[in-house]
């Protein structure tokens, strides 16, 4: 499985112990949450903020643009050195396009799903994608309670894929726990994104590997 935890669970008065815990776990890549307050009702954190941490993270940043008009800052993003910019499917009028500048601006484009869009609307655009986002918690806020239907969603994604012959990765997001984890696997998630099981843990780096050993 590929684990990537959310920073918005981590502790904000010692970022830099959080992402030294990150450099030094199983951890394949970080996750980014960034909010505008408009797309989603919350803010959390901007640009002062993943510039401090794109130089002193070792692992590829999987950034999460809740926001509208996400292509606005594709070259920024590039430009600090994120690997993956995930765009929300609700928040681009023009998604193919939006996909082509990431993918020229040479990151990895993945499209992301709110809880209330089904995955039918992915039919014309898998295949040009790397990964598709599900989440499994509406957007906003870290700690809710996973979504059950989700699971379903993946499994109905994961056939999509197969049958079009699209490479796209499947990452979830949002409610991941001990209990819901082994059943996202089973359904065929490939990538798992987890804020408060693993910040929220005394013991993190465990629950980065317990999630690493996962089997798809
Ligand atoms: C929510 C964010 C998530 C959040 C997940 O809008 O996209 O990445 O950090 O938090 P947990 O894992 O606590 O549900
Ligand atoms: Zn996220």
């Amino acid at each position: 499985m590929i684990v990537s935890p959310s920073l918005l669970a981590a502790d904000f008065t010692c970022l830099n112990k959080e992402i030294d815990m990150i450099n030094h776990s199983e951890a394949d890549w970080l996750h980014l949450d960034i909010m505008d307050g408009v797309f989603v009702p919350n803010i959390s954190f901007g640009f002062s903020v993943l510039d401090a941490i794109a130089p002193i993270c070792t692992k590829p940043l999987d950034v999460h643009l809740m926001i509208v008009e996400p292509e606005k800052f594709t070259n920024r993003l590039a430009k600090l050195g994120a690997s993956i910019m995930n765009v929300h499917y609700e928040a681009c009028t023009h998604l193919h396009r939006v996909i082509q500048q990431i993918h020229d601006a040479g990151m990895k484009a993945a499209v992301t799903l709110n809880p209330s869009t089904p995955v039918c609307v992915l039919e014309d655009i898998i295949k040009d994608v790397d990964m598709v986002l599900l989440m499994t918690v509406n957007p906003g806020f870290g700690g809710q309670q996973f979504i059950e239907h989700s699971l379903d969603k993946v499994r109905m994604l994961k056939e999509m894929i197969e049958r079009t012959g699209s490479h796209a990765l499947i990452e979830v997001d949002g409610g991941v726990n001990a209990r819901t984890a082994p059943l996202l696997a089973q359904a065929g998630v490939d990538v798992m994104v987890a804020g408060s099981y693993v910040f929220g843990a005394e013991n993190p780096e465990e629950r980065i590997k317990e999630l690493k050993n996962l089997t798809v």
